[in-house]
């Protein structure tokens, strides 16, 4: 299979590269990336000689970036490219608008005129918080910051290509990811590589809020299920069932680090924080798929991973990000 991948160079979809060139010897990939702050070539080294991969620095929203993107004749397109940091969107929701909206759109134009599988990356985000019990893929969209918001005005144009034009797209929507690659402002990496610079780790508010947490690999086998596998239009939910809250989670990155609870540090809590995330995965399980990390082995696997990749972190941690953070919590 040729596969277009966008946003390559990111987390998840670095990952994801690396999971199909693995598994699927036959597989080609293009990655379309814009390089934003989030892409980082560095995330895919290893691949870059492997003959079976090219990269094209562009941007989804730009009509002529994206159908060069398809004179490559891709069979399917999968969509991870999007502004993804909660945070940022409460400061800055027009980034998200744009790409996270108008570049799914630019996609889905292009991706229909070329008759081709559309896989988009969707968030468990756009269901909004829910106190009790799980979403399921029927569940009504309630989204409640921009980024989720931007995401889940993407789900609908996905539906409404598949109904008004016939396109043939799935959508996956999955649970916080975390892992190797993972940029150092998401919860995970920011505490553990705080935490191994001699620094506290920033818990907002009182550290109730619960989130379902899902191994970066775990995520991309399911992504790779649905677009081989999934029914054409059908949603998919993927999580973890690995739910805790963020103050338990600093407790168990505190012990696999070594430090005490003078560590965490409360700070004002983000605006509009949704208080829990649950989605229930009953359809990606019935295709055979089940998470093969529980969230101690990933832990384990992802602070290991941080140990030993100082170089990929540090300089981002000394650069941009380090504006962004000073003005965000002051040095801590
Ligand atoms: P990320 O922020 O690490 O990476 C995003 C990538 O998209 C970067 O490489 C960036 O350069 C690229 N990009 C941004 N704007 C672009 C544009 N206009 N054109 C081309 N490329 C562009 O993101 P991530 O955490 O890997 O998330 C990937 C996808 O998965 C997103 O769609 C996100 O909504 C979804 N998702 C993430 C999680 C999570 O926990 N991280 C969970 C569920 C769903
Ligand atoms: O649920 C899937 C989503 O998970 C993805 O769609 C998003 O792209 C991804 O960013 C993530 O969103 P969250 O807001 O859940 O992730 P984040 O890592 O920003 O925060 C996780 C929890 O930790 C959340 O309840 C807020 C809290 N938190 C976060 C940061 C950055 C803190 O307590 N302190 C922090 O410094």
């Amino acid at each position: 299979m040729r596969l277009l991948v966008t946003g390559g160079c990111g987390f998840i979809g670095s990952n994801f590269i690396r999971y199909v060139l693995g598994e699927h010897p036959e597989d080609e990939v293009l990655n379309l990336d814009k390089l934003t702050y989030a892409g980082n070539p560095l995330n895919l080294r290893d691949v870059e000689k492997d003959p079976r991969y090219q990269f094209q620095r562009g941007d989804i929203c730009e009509e002529e970036d994206v159908r060069k993107a398809f004179r490559w004749k891709p069979d399917a397109v999968v969509n991870f490219a999007a502004e993804t940091h909660v945070d940022r969107s409460i400061s800055d929701p027009e980034a998200f608008v744009r790409t996270d909206v108008l570049g799914t759109l630019r996609l889905l134009r292009v991706s229909l005129e070329a008759g081709v599988r559309y896989v988009q990356i969707s968030t468990d985000e756009v269901y909004g918080s829910i106190e009790e019990g799980s979403f399921t893929e029927e569940s009504p969209l309630r989204p409640n910051s921009p980024y989720a918001a931007s995401k889940a005005s993407a789900d609908l144009l996905v539906r409404s290509f598949v109904r008004t034009y016939g396109l043939d797209a799935v959508i996956v929507r999955s649970s916080n990811n975390y892992g190797p690659y993972q940029y150092p402002e998401k919860v995970i990496p920011l505490f553990v590589t705080n935490l191994l610079e001699g620094r506290k780790v920033p818990l907002y508010g009182e550290g109730r809020n619960v989130r379902d947490w899902l191994y970066v690999e775990d995520n991309c086998r399911a992504i790779d299920l649905v677009l081989r596998r999934g029914e054409s239009g059908g949603v998919y939910n993927v999580g973890a069932g690995q739910e805790m809250t963020n103050l338990e989670l600093a407790r168990a990155i505190l012990a696999l680090l070594g430090k005490g609870e003078e560590c965490i540090q409360h700070v004002p809590d983000r605006p509009g924080h949704d208080l829990r995330y649950s989605v229930d995965s009953t359809r990606v399980r019935s295709m055979g798929w089940e998470p093969r990390y529980d969230f101690r082995s990933g832990l384990r696997e992802t602070v290991r991973w941080y140990r030993e990749n100082e170089g990929w972190w540090k300089p981002i941690k000394s650069g941009e990000f380090r504006e962004y953070y000073l003005k965000r919590y002051g040095d801590v």
